[in-house]
């Protein structure tokens, strides 16, 4: 049976710019995390990347992305040849002359020269490394399978191999964290000079360890000192050249991640994989988030999605702005919500730039708060 087509399940768009892949393998599970992935069965790998192909080929028609981002889970948990086979097999199945960006996501402890060369080979030209901290007593406080060390070397060979543009991944905000370890780590980063930091504030997502953690009382967050890492955190990178594009995302001028900016602006984007998102329009669906059923499905020519919906273009616009605001560029047609800006301003945290607005140091400290007042 052929494969349903996109445009069977929506009248939408012309093209899509902007494509997700979710590799949903890690070499261990980390205990603060929820994305969705499996510590993997190697035997059904073969399998997995057969169905991404397959379902890359379902979106062919209507496919020309400028960015491309494979994230997970970790794809540089595949091994060389499945990462030949995965990306080499994409290459030949979509339109790929527009592509300015293609990322992919690495954990320090599945960098070798022979994959990072392989990928600068296929066209990656973006990766980004979880290194999370410099310290390895934090490293095990989060289940980290590397040492600080090993994600150092990694650096290197990614660098060595010809990786012209990296993201460092940091998070603070560990428990038992101190305002010097969080000090040492960005400056550390900083001394390797990667061309972008994103620098998280650790959360309790439910389904993880930490969450159940948490709820037994045996951690204990602390918002007073997360917010002042945070304030650190914009100093220190501020100061050594890196622009806060975004809440949690630093970058050297002219790497920002355009991706993860199409996010942010709203743009259209396909998601291949177990648990990916898309967002079409006023269409939204997300896969299964099971990797065994996702690849049933697409041997079936089932729908992938397990869940669908038509977003309300009101609530579309609420997250729009919701998003931008998070930016430096900020937010200029408030619409319906100028009562709302109003009141922010007041309070001291939104600012006029130009013709629209932007948070100021004190919003940026309550920035999700904030957003929840748009949806
Ligand atoms: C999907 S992971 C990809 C990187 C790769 N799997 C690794 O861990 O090295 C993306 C990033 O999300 C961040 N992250 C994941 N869970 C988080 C949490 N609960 N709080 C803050 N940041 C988190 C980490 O910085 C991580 O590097
Ligand atoms: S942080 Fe990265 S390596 Fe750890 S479980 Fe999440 S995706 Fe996997």
């Amino acid at each position: 049976m052929p494969l349903r087509r996109f445009s069977e399940w929506t009248t939408l768009p012309a093209m899509i710019e902007h494509l997700y892949a979710h590799i949903p393998f890690c070499p261990k599970v980390c205990p603060y995390c929820s994305f969705y992935k499996e510590a993997g069965d190697r035997n059904k790998t073969r399998a997995f990347l057969d169905a991404m192909l397959a379902e890359a080929e379902k979106y062919a028609s209507v496919l020309q992305p400028r960015t491309i981002f494979f994230g997970g889970g970790t794809p540089s948990a595949l091994s060389t040849p499945q990462l030949e086979f995965l990306l080499g097999g994409l290459r030949e199945r979509i339109d790929f002359p527009r592509v300015t960006e293609w990322t992919l996501e690495m954990n320090p402890a599945t960098v070798s020269l022979e994959k990072a060369r392989a990928l600068v080979g296929l066209g990656v030209n973006r990766i980004s490394m979880g290194v999370q901290s410099w310290d390895d007593g934090l490293l095990q406080t989060l289940g980290r399978v590397h040492s600080a060390a090993q994600a150092g070397r990694s650096y290197r060979i990614l660098r060595d191999a010809g990786c012209a543009n990296v993201n460092l991944d940091l998070i603070f905000g560990i428990p038992g964290q101190t305002t010097e370890q969080w000090r040492a780590s960005l400056e550390r980063t900083i001394a390797l000079d990667p061309d972008h930091i994103s620098a998280y504030c650790l959360t309790y997502e439910e389904d993880t360890d930490f969450f159940l953690r948490l709820q037994r009382g045996e951690m204990r967050p602390d918002e007073e000192r997360d917010a002042a890492l945070f304030e650190l955190t914009m100093d220190v990178l501020g100061e050594a050249g890196y622009a806060q594009y975004e809440i949690s995302n630093y970058a050297r001028a002219g790497r920002e991640c355009r991706h993860n900016l199409a996010y942010w602006t709203a743009a259209d984007y396909v998601g291949l994989g177990p648990s990916a998102f898309s967002t079409v329009g006023e269409s939204r669906w997300k896969n299964v988030s099971d990797t065994a059923d996702y690849v049933r499905r697409v041997n079936a020519a089932e729908d992938t999605a397990d869940f669908r919906e038509t977003v309300d273009p009101r609530i579309r616009r609420a997250e729009q702005l919701a998003f931008a605001l998070r930016t430096s560029e900020g937010i200029a047609d408030v619409g319906q919500w100028s009562g709302e800006i109003q009141n922010l301003r007041a309070a001291g945290y939104l600012e006029p730039r130009g013709d629209g607005w932007v948070l100021t140091r004190a919003g940026k400290l309550v920035a999700d708060a904030i957003a929840e007042t748009f949806v």
